[in-house]
Order: structure tokens, then C-alpha cells, then sequence
């Protein structure tokens, strides 16, 4: 299995995604700086994945406090500031940054800082263990919906499927989101091939997810983000599922730019499309998908691809990185808790009160 990120004797270690599939490079640092530069660059990314670097760049932060206990309420709270700045839309990060603010807020005044460290570094791991988790419960969720939805294709053959983006060990630590969920399909007889849309500028889908599929020796296709609409006309794809890097109380959806498309031509279609996200990934404090927070990226990401100019450096260029699809258009939300299907709204509410 990938080894994407790790918190071991103080160190944060990582698989730089900048490079994959040419280049395997393995980094390792006790600095904070470093590791938040890590998120904004993307160097580490994936919603998931980014909530639980996130947690262990608050745990590099605190380790290198060296003042005194009245000081350390200033630099927390700079210090999860500084975090929260890095990337604005995958709300894992701020879900990551919150629980370790409450063991802060609940343990500060009764413990000793080293105390209060410990339980610092016992809830970062914790975290990256839920997210473990919560790849094997999506995947068993999701499995069952398909079975469910398009049992009447399943009884002649099996099922080709469209992704989008790079939803695997790389961006969720474990099997993955909508990749846990097409792991374990394949791993059960359900799926012909896998259709994976590049995911342009940054390419997660030709690059990260082709080679996650190749590794598992999972059956794969890479196209263009254009393609999916003609590929869906020709009866080449059955269903489509995706992650989430944040998603409304009423189901609206940002996922990688893109998504939006995929899933308006599976509905015009009439093919299920599918999110894929743990709880982590719903923000219930906001109602619908124009509250989300979009990241804009460098132009220079658009007008170049890996370092080689293919547009003038002056041709104007907008880099929405995430685009939001309304739940109207989505078949079901796959959560660790359960399959969503129907009323977001109350559904959603719903996993929070559970
Ligand atoms: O910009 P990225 O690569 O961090 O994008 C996030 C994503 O990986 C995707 O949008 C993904 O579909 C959701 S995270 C599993």
C-alpha cells in the first residue's frame, strides 16, 4: 500500500504527489513552514488526506513552541491561523484544525503544556486513523447502492465506471473515497473498466489515479475532461463517482474542477452519479454550494504544462481549482455512515445528530 503520509519520532513524512507516477520522492520534515508549504503547493493533497496534514502541521507547530504557558495561547492560535490559510475549500482542514482546538479549549487550563502536547499528538493520529476507517465503510456503503441501482445491468454484465480527479490512498489514506468504492466493486466482480478523466491543469486523474489502478492491476481508461459526455452517448459508461472536498447541508457539491459537467451529462444521461466523502467532508453550517469558498490557483498553472509554456505568459486565464454541482444532479452522497439518497437536507442533518 502507498505510505501518501506519516507522523513517526516527530517527523512528518510524505510521498511529494507534484512528481508522481514519474518520480517517487519520499520527504521528511520537522518544520512547520515546510509542511504547510506541502499543502498550499500540493504537494500533499486530497481533502481527507489534507485534513490529516493539517493536524500533524499543528502537531509540528506546537513541538517547536519553546515559550511558557502564558505565552502558548498567542501561538496556538497564530499557528492554526496560519494553517487554516493554506488551502480555502476541502473543509477537512478546517475540521482537522478544529479538533485539536477543542482539546486545546478543554484541556489548556488543567494540564501541563507536555500533558496537553500528548493529548495533542494522541487526537492528530486519531484523526488519521478515522480517515482509515471511513475508507472501508464508504466503500462497503457504496458498494451497495450500486448494487442496488443498477442491478438490472449487473444481471448480463459488469459495469463501467467514470472518476474524476484522484480519490485513492493518495488523497484519503486509505483505499480512498470513490476509489475505495471501485476497489472493492472490482475486488467483487462488479466492474469492467475504469474511465478516468485527466483532470486538468494539475492532472491528478491521468497521473495520480492511473496509477493507483495500475498498481492494483484494476482494468483503466484515461481520457479528457471533454470527453465524458460523448463516452456516456456511446454507452460506454454506466455510472460516475467522485470525492468531495466540501459539501452543503442541501447536498451541493465542490469537488475538482469539472465535476460539474460530468455529472449534468450523467443526469442528461440518466446514469447514477455518485459522491463519495466521509462526514468529515460536510460543512452542515452552510446551506447550499454558493457559500463554499472556491480556491482560484496561479494562472501560470494553466498556461503551462510541467514547466513548459504553451501560452503566452500575459494570456489572461481564470483557475477555478473546484467547481460546485448542485445535489439536484447527484444520485446518492456515500458516507462512512451510511448511503444518502433522497432528502440531502434532512438526511445530512441527520448523520450530525446520530
Ligand atoms: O486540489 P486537490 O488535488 O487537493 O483536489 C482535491 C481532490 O483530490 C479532489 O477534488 C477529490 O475529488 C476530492 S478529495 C478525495
Amino acid at each position: 500500500m502507498i505510505d501518501a503520509i506519516s507522523f513517526k519520532e516527530n517527523t512528518l513524512h510524505y510521498l511529494d504527489q507534484r512528481y508522481l507516477p514519474l518520480r517517487e520522492d519520499y520527504v521528511a520534515t520537522k518544520n512547520y513552514q515546510e509542511a504547510i508549504e506541502a499543502i498550499k503547493t500540493l504537494a500533499v493533497r486530497g481533502a481527507p488526506l489534507i485534513g490529516v496534514a493539517a493536524a500533524y502541521t499543528i502537531i509540528l507547530g506546537i513541538n517547536s513552541f519553546k515559550g511558557t504557558k502564558e505565552e502558548f495561547p498567542a501561538y496556538f492560535k497564530t499557528l492554526v491561523a496560519e494553517v487554516e490559510a493554506s488551502r480555502p475549500t476541502a473543509v477537512n482542514l478546517f475540521f482537522a484544525a478544529a479538533r485539536l482546538k477543542k482539546v486545546y479549549t478543554d484541556n489548556f487550563e488543567a494540564d501541563t503544556l507536555e500533558t496537553l502536547f500528548a493529548k495533542m499528538h494522541d487526537a492528530a493520529h486519531k484523526i488519521h486513523a478515522d480517515e482509515i476507517a471511513n475508507c472501508d465503510l464508504m466503500s462497503r456503503h457504496g458498494v451497495e447502492q450500486i448494487k442496488i441501482d443498477l442491478a438490472h445491468i449487473l444481471k448480463t454484465r459488469k459495469l463501467n465506471v467514470l472518476t474524476h480527479c484522484n480519490t485513492g490512498t493518495l488523497a484519503c489514506c486509505g483505499t480512498g473515497s470513490a476509489l475505495g468504492v471501485i476497489r472493492l466493486a472490482w475486488q467483487e466482480g462488479l466492474i469492467e473498466r475504469v474511465i478516468t478523466s485527466e483532470s486538468r491543469p494539475l492532472l491528478q486523474g491521468l497521473r495520480l489515479t492511473a496509477w493507483e489502478l495500475q498498481q492494483d492491476g484494476i482494468p483503466f481508461v484515461s481520457i479528457s475532461d471533454s470527453s465524458s459526455a460523448f463516452l456516456m452517448q456511446r454507452g460506454m459508461i454506466d455510472f460516475g463517482i467522485v470525492g468531495a472536498d466540501r459539501i452543503a447541508a442541501n447536498g451541493d457539491t465542490a469537488n475538482k474542477i469539472g465535476t460539474c459537467a460530468h455529472a449534468i451529462s450523467a443526469w442528461h444521461h440518466n446514469l447514477p452519479f455518485y459522491i463519495a466523502a466521509p462526514v468529515s467532508t460536510i460543512d452542515i453550517t452552510i446551506p447550499d454550494g454558493t457559500h463554499i469558498p472556491i480556491e482560484e490557483r496561479n494562472a501560470d498553472e494553466l498556461r503551462t504544462i510541467f514547466g513548459t509554456q504553451v501560452a503566452t505568459p500575459t494570456t489572461p486565464v481564470l483557475n477555478y481549482a473546484f467547481d460546485v454541482t448542485p445535489g439536484k444532479f447527484l444520485r446518492g452522497i456515500i458516507t462512512d455512515k451510511k448511503a444518502v439518497v433522497g432528502n440531502y437536507l434532512n438526511e445530512l442533518k441527520q448523520l450530525f445528530a446520530e
